[in-house]
């Protein structure tokens, strides 16, 4: 049976007192759930909570990841959170380029692959996020848009960026139209995106442990279709990742 990475994007839907409570009433259940066929569980909560959610699940199979992080190591950047702090509470994970912070905060393709380069020299694992537009999808785009989204990071590559053999390295191919709506990209879809992205970096970086994960409304019905795909190696995990039943399903599912 395949083991999958699975991570809980909790967004901006838990306070810090909401995290520890779901963190510690689910702790052993988490626990079961990670150590399951090898399954990799990755909490990505606030910034304000990784602390206590770190301390809760102290060097386990549950890893903690984070959000977003600055795309500046350090300086006066007021409000902004290093990739260095991430990495000295032993945050081991980072979700970047996420279309909620494409729309909402105008973040461009040159900031994230900043911020790819700083969670690697840390040996953090990026989870960097690409997908297209409802629009974009309606008009036949989706390989166009996710092209210039991995063009710099394929630049930087070919021009000879270091990333750490070992280190896992994450790309979410996640549709907006797919995010928090219900609706799910069809096998054929993804079958094509997939073979897509995986071509793409192999052909400028075989040696990179790259992993193809798929986020979008995710839920514990459409898992069983999403997990007939071969290429996918994880799940990004949204609105069910926030119900521990519902996650539980989603993971126990094979
Ligand atoms: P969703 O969110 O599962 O609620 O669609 C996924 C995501 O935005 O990462």
């Amino acid at each position: 049976m395949k083991s999958y990475t699975y991570f809980a994007n909790w967004k901006m839907n838990f306070s810090t007192q909401d995290s520890i409570n779901f963190a510690k009433f689910n702790h052993e259940d988490l626990l079961k759930l990670a150590k399951n066929l090898n399954n990799e569980i990755v909490i990505c909560p606030s910034f304000l909570s990784i602390y206590s959610l770190l301390k809760i699940f102290d060097s386990s199979e549950v890893k903690i990841g984070a959000q977003n992080c600055s795309r500046f190591m350090e300086g006066n950047f007021t409000g902004e959170v290093s990739a260095k702090y991430l990495k000295e509470i032993g945050c081991s994970h980072c979700i970047i380029g996420h279309s909620e912070r494409r729309k909402y905060n105008n973040e461009t393709d040159t900031e994230i692959l900043e911020k790819f380069i700083n969670l690697t020299k840390l040996n953090i694992s990026p989870i960097l996020c690409i997908g297209e537009t409802l629009e974009e999808y309606k008009n036949n785009n989706t390989l166009n848009i996710l092209k210039s989204q991995l063009n710099l990071l394929i630049e930087c590559l070919i021009s000879g960026l270091e990333v750490p053999k070992r280190l896992s390295i994450y790309i979410a191919y996640e549709p907006v139209w797919a995010i928090g709506t219900g609706i799910v990209a069809n096998n054929e879809h993804l079958n094509k995106v997939f073979t897509y992205i995986k071509n793409s970096l192999q052909k400028v970086a075989l040696d990179v442990n790259w992993k193809l994960i798929y986020g979008g409304s995710i839920n514990g019905e459409n898992i069983k279709s999403l997990k007939k795909l071969n290429l996918i190696e994880g799940f990004l995990i949204g609105g069910s990742s926030l119900h521990f039943q519902e996650l539980k399903k989603i993971v126990d599912l094979d």
